[in-house]
């Protein structure tokens, strides 16, 4: 099989103006043309998705929105639909991030619901699971990785993983400063790939992409990509800023090169 190129996803979160988000896909879209061999995605603020899809234009660098809901349209004030990212130019939305579980109440059942509505609209998902620090202090981290999983999941057929893309990110570890060791996120992708084997068969698990999220940063993209289950990364406060972006995706690359 292939290898998969190595994907590496920024969540801007809500961060960036209009002229500011602009400055920084253009950075990103002139350096992507060195970069050819990785998957660069950005997922800017919803304000910014038109601009940033100009700035993007001629380049390989995709589209990706936060969030989104599931109904298609209507009166849902405040809400935006997977047809509309589609319009707008999404190629990927990020779904059930831990920042929405722990502020917007988010569950397994909506993201759920959010994974297939984006799937029947041609938009890839970036499903984001992961534990606490106390779930993982009292020893349920796979547990809670299972059940996020099975419940995000649930109904997604076989073939829906040539697109659909899992994030790890240990909740401990956004905006913390504090990264999973190389060997504690490849344990946990390791369990993600073989539950995934165990429900689906082990073409849709080989074929799934698994980024690590949480920290990321130059220093430490190199050796977290050379595990062997960990296919790229989403980043957040790293990828603000053209230059560590850039750096996370150059390392990625050297690391993926290396691979086995
Ligand atoms: P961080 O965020 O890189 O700032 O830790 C990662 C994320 O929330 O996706």
């Amino acid at each position: 099989m292939p290898k998969k190129p190595p994907f590496i996803a920024g969540n801007w979160k809500m961060n960036l103006t209009l002229p500011e988000a602009r400055k920084l896909a253009e950075s990103i879209a002139k350096a992507a043309t060195g970069l050819s061999e990785a998957e660069i995605v950005l997922a800017p603020p919803f304000t910014a998705l038109g601009e940033v899809k100009k700035a993007l234009e001629g380049s390989s660098v995709r589209l990706a929105a936060q969030n989104l809901f599931w109904e298609e349209k209507g009166a849902f004030t405040g809400e935006v639909s997977a047809p509309m990212l589609k319009d707008a130019g999404c190629q990927y939305v990020i779904i059930g991030h831990s920042e929405r579980r722990q502020y917007f109440g988010e569950r397994d059942a909506g993201v759920n619901k959010k994974t297939q509505a984006a799937l029947k609209s041609g938009v890839s998902p970036i499903v984001c699971i992961g534990e606490t620090l106390a779930e993982r202090e009292r020893g349920e981290t796979m547990d809670v990785i299972s059940r996020q999983i099975q419940g995000g999941l649930e109904g997604i057929g076989a073939g829906d993983f040539e697109s659909l893309v899992i994030a790890y990110e240990p909740v401990w570890a956004i905006g913390t400063g504090k990264t999973a060791t190389p060997g504690q996120a490849e344990e946990v992708h390791a369990h993600i790939r073989e539950k995934l084997a165990s429900w689906y068969g082990i073409g849709p698990a080989e074929c799934a992409i698994i980024l690590y999220g949480g920290s990321v940063k130059p220093a430490n993209s190199f050796a977290l990509l050379s595990e062997k289950n960990i296919d790229g990364f989403l980043v957040g406060g790293a990828s603000l800023e053209a230059e560590s972006f850039i750096q996370i995706t150059r390392e990625a690359i050297r690391a993926h090169k290396e691979k086995k």
